[in-house]
């Protein structure tokens, strides 16, 4: 695993993107693992630059959203689908219907998260999946308890993931309480992770994912089973890591050749 720790969360974005970009570079038709909520918008943006500088293209990529909640249809702005419409595939230029979103809306949600994760396999694998961390230690919307080997299912919010969600509805009462979300297992086929995670309220979570023990009580401590793993956090994010100091040192004699642009 590196662990990069940054000065400003800008950089965080900036670094993680690079990662990504070296992915699309090398492979334009990689399949790109796809996070929302506020943690990947540097990336996001970042990447966007890049397009925008015609240094990477995704119109051959493809993607795949981590979740989606269940029972919001499509066209709200605060369903996942309305925000990888609008902050990925359209500034990115991902190619019509290269995105696919899990769907909180079947009839028969288990039977759909489990074409889900048909799809990904489908498509030859997630290259690069992106993700973010949530404060009680989740990824995707695994919460704490989640199985290691789960796969894409239907999940119950924990209450404190849908007050700190919240902030994308008109009020509490309208955030689901259900979602549908890659599992622990899913996420681990990918063949590269790229987690970013800013600001102090992610210090916790960031410390015990990265160097406390493997526990289903910190889904985030899954990525120490991963072979290929880049956390980037900023100094807020890195405040409760013991090694802060040795990860900088790394990170600041990494040799030129393995550092992305
Ligand atoms: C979103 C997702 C979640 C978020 C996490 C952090 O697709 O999978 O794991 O990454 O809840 O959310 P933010 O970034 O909004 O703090």
């Amino acid at each position: 695993m590196e662990i990069i720790i940054l000065s400003t969360p800008a950089e965080v974005g900036r670094v993680a993107a690079a990662k990504i970009a070296s992915v699309v570079a090398k492979k334009p038709s990689a399949v790109i693992g796809l996070a929302t909520g506020s943690s990947p918008q540097g990336i996001y943006a970042d990447l966007q630059r890049r397009v925008d500088a015609r240094e990477i293209s995704f119109a051959q990529a493809r993607g795949f959203a981590l979740d989606e909640y269940v029972g919001i249809p499509p066209e709200p702005p605060e369903s996942y689908a309305s925000v990888i419409a609008r902050d990925v595939v359209g500034p990115l230029g991902f190619g019509p219907s290269r995105v696919r979103m899990p769907d909180g809306l079947a009839d028969d949600l288990e039977f759909a998260a489990n074409e889900y994760d048909a799809a990904i396999r489908a498509a030859g694998g997630v290259d690069v999946q992106i993700l973010g961390i949530g404060a009680n230690g989740h990824i995707g919307f695994n919460e704490p308890t989640s199985s290691f080997a789960s796969r894409t299912r239907i999940k119950t919010l924990a209450p404190s993931t849908r007050e700190a969600n919240a902030r994308f509805f008109d009020s509490l009462d309208r955030v689901p309480t259900h979602c549908v979300t890659q599992g622990l297992g899913t996420i681990l086929e990918a063949r590269e992770l790229v987690l970013v995670a800013q600001g102090s309220a992610k210090a916790d979570a960031a410390a015990a994912s990265v160097e406390g023990p493997l526990s289903s009580f910190v889904p985030g401590s899954a990525l120490q089973l991963h072979e290929h793993v880049t956390v980037a956090v900023d100094e807020a994010a890195a405040s409760k890591l013991k090694h802060a100091d040795y990860y900088k040192y790394t990170y600041a004699n990494k040799p030129n050749r393995q550092r992305n642009q």
